[in-house]
């Protein structure tokens, strides 16, 4: 883009009201304005592709982890844009870069923001799954570093068939585990047995979760990857094997009211098991973040790792697709094109 005074006009999706529970379409609006031009270091990025994560739920509440949305702030969100207009040492027009793009179809924001990617060959959602660091990576280093699967172990996966939960199957496959996958409906339970190639799965919302661990792993499970929490994980801890690992990598259950989390009564299974539970950020891992993506584009480029994505077409579906998130409505890594 040569001409600066021609800004292209830009839809935000700003927060409305904070939500009661989980998200609503109702909670967001929808604005349009004129891109801002950039200023000295700062870059003009197309927006390409908008991953949705839980984490973005977390941000509306009034204090978050993740740093609080505020009424008429733009939402978060990570994703894939193309440099248009550079005012930055670190880039020029047409590079492709990742990081913190928000909800919106155009963002001004400092170069030092965002990362060059370095297989622009590949398309904006394999990006934001299989090698996107709130994907991939998080999946990678949840069941490698702080899992520590090895050959032979019995790994239940909560949120199985959603973005990390799918890649975190594979993965665990990949070191010759025995993978249950729990996901709700039988539609996704088949796609985890026929696509994601788990060996057993467990569809929470119509069969009993502890007797059927109970079938597929009659003498306990090693690990426990979570990323539900509330009752699914005191499930999972009643069915700790000797030496288990339960690792905390989220709790979806739990983000709509995050005052008052339902927190694991069955804990002291830890001590009878001699178990541990650990929780983790992808954030902890940034030392290891290039190792990671190397290793994951070499299994994709390999097609040892698939990563199914469930993508909503347009920034104005941004709204939707946050509620869908919350109602199990994704199969794989929930995006938006922008
Ligand atoms: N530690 C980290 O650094 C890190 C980084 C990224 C993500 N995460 C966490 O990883 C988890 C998965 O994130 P994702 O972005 O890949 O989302 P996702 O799994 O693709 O989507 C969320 C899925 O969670 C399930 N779900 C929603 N509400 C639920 C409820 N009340 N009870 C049970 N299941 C529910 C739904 O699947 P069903 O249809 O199966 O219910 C939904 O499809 C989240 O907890 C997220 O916070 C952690």
């Amino acid at each position: 883009m040569s001409d600066i005074s021609n800004l292209p006009n830009s839809k935000k999706i700003i927060l409305k009201t904070r939500p009661d529970g989980d998200p609503k379409v109702s909670d967001f609006e929808i604005i349009e304005e004129k891109a801002k031009a950039p200023n000295d270091g700062e870059v003009l990025i197309e927006v390409q592709a908008l991953g949705i994560g839980a984490w973005i739920r977390t941000t509306l509440n009034e204090t978050a982890f993740h740093g609080a949305t505020s009424i008429g702030g733009t939402l978060p969100s990570m994703g894939i844009g193309k440099v248009i207009f550079s005012r930055s040492q670190k880039f020029t027009e047409g590079d492709i870069v990742s990081g913190p793009l928000s909800a919106q179809s155009y963002t001004t924001m400092p170069g030092d923001f965002f990362t060059k990617i370095s297989n622009p060959e590949i398309d904006p959602f394999t990006q934001i799954g299989i090698l996107g660091v709130s994907t991939g990576l998080t999946a990678y280093f949840g069941i490698y570093n702080v899992g520590q699967v090895k050959e032979g172990e019995i790994v239940l996966i909560s949120g199985a068939a959603g973005g990390v939960g799918m890649i975190v199957c594979q993965l665990a496959k990949l070191r010759g585990a025995k993978v249950i996958g729990i996901a709700g409906g039988k539609e996704k339970c088949d796609v985890l047995i026929n696509e994601i190639g788990v060996d057993a799965s467990i569809d929470y919302k119509n069969e009993n979760i502890d007797e059927k661990i109970k079938e597929h792993a009659p003498n306990g499970i090693d690990i426990f990857f979570d990323n539900v929490g509330g009752e699914i994980l005191d499930i999972a801890l009643d069915n700790l094997r000797d030496r288990a690992r339960v690792v905390i990598c989220g709790a979806i259950s739990q983000y709509s009211h995050h005052d008052t989390v339902d927190g694991p009564s069955l804990y002291l299974r830890l001590a009878e098991k001699y178990a541990k539970m650990e929780g983790f950020t992808v954030m902890h891992f940034e030392e290891h973040y290039e190792k990671a993506y190397i290793e994951l584009l070499e299994l994709y480029k390999l097609g040892k790792l698939k990563a199914p994505f469930h993508i909503e077409e347009g920034i104005d579906k941004f709204p939707l697709a946050l509620q869908k998130l919350f109602t199990g409505g994704n199969t794989g890594k929930l995006m938006v094109k922008v």
